[in-house]
């Protein structure tokens, strides 16, 4: 699984600056709005939020606070013997910490049936360690694409304690994106299109704009499953 991580990490690329953004909206299916005005996808063009939507899911309020305890409960004390890396200027992450898990108590088993099967086609082979990633209030996620080596067509993340903007750039036209807005308790979901051919980053706290309204960023941890390549 280390090298699993080393791969994840290695592949990145520079970060992207777009100005003069015109946001065009689109709220993600099924979930629950954080207010009820407020989208949870914005992007270059209303094509690409269509398109690239169907792809990209955003559920808010898919753990409950008790769960997210349950998770913290497990988590914690080993997360607390590493120290948080800040300084290798060639890591896709910077101010985080990590570790992977196989095996869990019940009611984080529960949620995380509940992941898999919101994410993953019945049968579809997983990924058997739950990959879980503790970034620094100062900590951020540079562009990167996950490994294809060792992860296939769909990745799913809970977020636990912040909220944090995803940003989603195409690899070969940093024209085209789109801003994931995930709350705190949230489940996102990265499919196909999503996965392969856009970078994915998590912003840092300064830039941690979504839609002209900062989103401030405390630490986070997102816990993270993913399927087998084909
Ligand atoms: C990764 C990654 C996103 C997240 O570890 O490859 O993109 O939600 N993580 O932490
Ligand atoms: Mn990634």
């Amino acid at each position: 699984m280390k090298l699993l991580l080393t791969v994840l990490k290695g592949i990145h690329k520079p970060a992207v600056y777009v100005s003069h953004r015109r946001c065009l909206s689109s709220c993600a299916s099924g979930g629950l709005l954080p207010h009820s005005d407020e989208p949870l996808i914005v992007g270059s063009s209303r094509e690409l939020v269509q398109r690239l939507g169907s792809q990209v899911e955003v559920r808010t309020a898919f753990i409950t606070e008790e769960e997210e305890r349950a998770f913290l409960r497990e988590l914690e004390s080993g997360l607390k013997k590493k120290r948080y890396e800040f300084d290798h200027w060639d890591d896709a992450i910077h101010g985080y910490r990590e570790t992977e898990r196989v095996s869990w108590g019940a009611a984080c088993e529960e949620v995380l049936n509940r992941v898999r099967s919101a994410a993953f086609p019945e049968g579809s082979p997983l990924l058997g360690p739950v990959h879980i990633l503790d970034l620094d209030k100062t900590g951020y996620i540079k562009p990167h694409i996950d490994s294809v080596k060792f992860c296939g067509s769909t990745i799913a993340g809970l977020s636990l304690l912040s909220d944090s903007i995803m940003r989603l750039v195409k690899e070969d036209a940093a024209n085209e994106w789109l801003d994931l807005l995930l709350p705190r308790h949230s489940l996102y979901i990265l499919r196909n299109e999503a996965r392969y051919n856009f970078t994915h980053e998590i912003l840092k706290d300064e830039e941690s704009v979504f839609n002209g309204q900062k989103v401030p960023r405390q630490r986070r941890i997102s816990v993270i499953c993913r399927n087998l390549p084909d």
